[in-house]
């Protein structure tokens, strides 16, 4: 669905994503992990055309979108969440996921088709549907609930999904991997999921990228990942070494 071929994107003289390349196949939840700083936001603006790279290719279903204005990515049915939610203060949760729907598709919807698909959308993600309700006295945890309906009312196949799970707790963060699970299964819809907090995210993607200043430096399965030398050694730094009951050097717990 997604083939990214050297991405890269410079800010002046500094490199903030470096020739990173990789596939993402149609129903899949793809994790994407790093450490603060280490380019996944900036990978994701410039999948959703936020950002233009400085040199590399995007297609997202054969079609080059490097380049493409963000609004176009979008309408082709390429949705991404903000790390920082920001809607609209003083909009009702039901019109910030209506209004998502009619941009998403270009207007090309009736008020009764938005006004449903926001309701579906806030449904899924256990917000209130009553048209009241705004987000003025959401916690993180549900401003992030609304962040993820906004995209799913633009009515996305890929959804690019910037989670910096801080601020929540651990009931949930096991909440919001439990409805990305529920959007892939419930609407089909393929998942890129960015999260450095590895635990919440490895027990739900089934294969993980890891970036680096800006480098992919890993990429497989969860368990792959997650005994990886030069992974370990990002989490946990160079001298580290874990040795389980056995005395057998073990990664980090997943
Ligand atoms: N518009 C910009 N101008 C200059 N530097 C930027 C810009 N956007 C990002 N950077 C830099 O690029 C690097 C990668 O930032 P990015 O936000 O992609 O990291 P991240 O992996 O999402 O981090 P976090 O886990 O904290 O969200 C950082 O060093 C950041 O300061
Ligand atoms: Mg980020």
């Amino acid at each position: 669905m997604l083939v990214v071929d050297g991405i890269t994107k410079n800010f002046g003289g500094f490199v903030a994503v470096n020739g990173v390349s990789f596939e993402v196949r149609a129903g899949e939840i793809l994790g994407l992990i790093g450490p603060n700083g280490s380019g996944k936001s900036t990978l994701f603006n410039l999948i959703s055309g936020a950002l233009r790279a400085s040199a590399g290719s995007v297609k997202f279903d054969g079609q080059e979108i490097a380049g493409m204005p963000p609004d176009r990515v979008c309408h082709l049915g390429v949705a991404r969440t903000f790390q920082i939610p920001r809607p609209f203060g003083s909009l009702s949760l039901m019109e910030n996921v209506a209004l998502s729907a009619f941009f998403g598709q270009e207007g090309k919807v009736t008020r009764p088709q938005a006004w449903r698909q926001a309701e579906e959308a806030l449904a899924l993600v256990n917000l209130p549907t009553d048209g009241v309700a705004t987000p003025e006295n959401l916690g993180a945890a549900g401003l992030k609930k609304l962040e993820l309906a906004r995209a799913l009312a633009t009515q996305p196949r890929l959804l690019l999904a910037d989670e910096s799970l801080g601020g929540l707790d651990e009931a949930e963060m096991d909440q919001a991997a439990d409805m990305l699970d529920r959007v892939r299964r419930e609407r089909g819809v393929t998942i890129i999921w960015v999260e450095h907090i590895m635990g919440v995210l490895m027990r739900l993607v089934d294969r993980v990228m890891v970036l680096d200043h800006g480098e992919l430096i890993a990429e497989g399965l969860p368990r792959e990942v997650a005994a990886d030398r030069r992974v370990i050694e990002v989490y946990f730094g160079r001298d580290y070494e874990a040795h389980g009951e056995s005395g057998q050097p073990a990664g980090p717990e997943i």
